[in-house]
């Protein structure tokens, strides 16, 4: 039987699909690239804003198409599956299987079910850490990797659904993560990705590694050159996490630390827990431990009660901070979050303006950076030919910027010297140094 995913979403829900597909291989299915090929296929989604929905349930819509005409087995997963429950059902009848987040390592038993025509379904709540401990294989050539090493969120932000559909914080053993990765590192892994919705608050309140010692261990396994995680809430941003930058050797000098917004008044009533003066004290704080650290954030234009006021706060906070870049979007209103219910919402118009006027002055600010590099020798880890060119390499600096170069298949895998020739709004062009 041939399987298909479709993944919607962040790096945990691409890491849960790397863990069905792992758990589909041992079970005697076959990947396909080509959803027509496919017998199975899984649509893993995403309800983080309006338009990711939409997405899903167009998509479906072409999946039902396929149905019709060959019978494939038809599975949704993730954080819509979960919001939805059983409603799903209702509303998408010729689906076959349902498992949110914390359901996903049932998938086989949701196949076999659906062979048998009996749909099934898993919304195990909170309480289920079962997926935590899946390891998938890395595919062959891989040189990166995700690694699990927490679960959920509580700090219930105003605006977002994820408390709701991925449930409560949960952290996985040091010693079960460090055994993986050094598993890893053994079948040629060069690179880890740390995962978890707020790596800060890994082990809180247990007797085990916190999260900075955890980057010790992790920095000491033979073989693994690089390390990454994601995401750093500012609030809980500790000065031993910051002191870990420039010190740990394989840490790479990057982080993503989402600011959201530039008024007071405004994060306040998102629920983030610090102020903007304290967000760039966190910032000013990882650029004395590190001088050159990359640092990027997200940030929601549009928030109901935001102003024209605000948003010039906003925009002087993205002037002022000059981050290496920022993930912007438009506030979308989420089923049964606190925001839902706040007054003075933003028109869909004027928060697009808003969007666009930020992400044109987040542009030109990441181009000067980018721009700034031109001339200067980086270590690049190599991860594959480049989309673009087939005569290219692409590969990542370890401030996390993509690289792409003239070089020799038998490069890939490897760092190497790459000087920097044009820096790009997205990119880099660079020549074997
Ligand atoms: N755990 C991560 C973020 C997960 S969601 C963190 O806390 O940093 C990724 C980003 O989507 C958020 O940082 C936020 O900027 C954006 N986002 C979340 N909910 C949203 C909503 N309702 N509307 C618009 N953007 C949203
Ligand atoms: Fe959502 Fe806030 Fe949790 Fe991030 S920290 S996942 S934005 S509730
Ligand atoms: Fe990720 Fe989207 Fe769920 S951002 S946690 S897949 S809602």
């Amino acid at each position: 039987m041939k399987f298909y995913i479709e993944t919607f979403g962040c790096q945990m829900n691409e890491h849960d699909s790397e863990k069905m597909s792992h758990l589909l291989r041992i079970n005697g299915f076959t990947p396909t690239k080509e959803v027509k090929d496919a017998d199975l296929v899984i649509v893993n989604t995403c309800s983080i804003r309006e338009k990711a929905e939409q997405k899903f349930y167009s998509l479906l819509g072409r999946f039902k198409k396929l149905k019709d005409k060959k019978g494939i087995i038809l599975g949704v997963t993730g954080c819509i599956a979960q919001q939805e429950k059983e409603a799903l059902k209702e509303r998408l009848p010729f689906i076959d299987f349902a498992l949110g987040p914390s359901g996903i390592h049932t998938v086989i038993d949701a196949v076999t079910s659906s062979r048998d025509g009996r749909f099934f379904y898993n919304f195990s709540e909170n309480g289920c850490v079962a997926p935590l401990f899946l390891r998938p294989e890395p595919a062959r050539g891989s040189i990166k990797a995700y690694v699990t090493i927490m679960k959920g969120c509580n700090n219930f932000c105003s605006y977002c659904i994820v408390p709701y559909v991925r449930g409560r914080e949960a952290s996985r053993e040091s010693g079960d993560i460090l055994e993986e990765i050094e598993n890893l590192a053994r079948k040629g892994i060069k690179e880890v990705i740390l995962l978890g919705q707020n790596v800060n608050s890994y082990n809180k309140g247990r007797d085990d590694l916190s999260f900075p010692a955890l980057l010790e261990e992790i920095n000491e396994i033979h073989g693994i050159e690089r390390i990454r995680f994601v995401t750093s809430h500012p609030k809980d941003l500790s000065d031993e996490l910051i002191g870990c930058f420039g010190m740990l050797d394989k840490l790479c000098e990057q982080i993503h630390l989402p600011f959201q917004s530039g008024s007071d008044r405004i994060l306040e009533l998102m629920n983030r827990g610090y102020t903007v003066s304290e967000y760039m004290d966190k910032i000013d704080r990882l650029r004395s431990a590190c001088s050159d650290i990359a640092i990027t954030a997200d940030c929601i234009v549009g928030f109901p009660g935001e102003d024209e006021q605000a948003f010039k706060e906003t925009v002087e906070l993205v002037k002022n901070v000059e981050l290496d870049g920022i993930f912007s979007f438009a506030y979308s209103k989420r089923k049964n979050t606190a925001a839902a219910n706040l007054d003075g919402e933003v028109p869909k118009d004027v928060a697009l303006k808003r969007l666009q006027h930020l992400q044109g002055i987040q542009k030109a600010i990441t181009l000067k950076k980018n721009q700034a590099a031109e001339g200067r020798v980086f270590d690049v880890l190599v991860e594959g030919r480049s989309k673009n060119s087939k005569d290219e390499l692409t590969g990542r600096t370890r401030h996390n910027r993509i690289v792409n170069f003239r070089g020799d298949t038998d490069m890939i895998g490897k760092i190497v010297n790459v000087k920097v020739i044009r820096g790009y709004a997205n990119s880099l062009k660079g020549e074997i140094a």
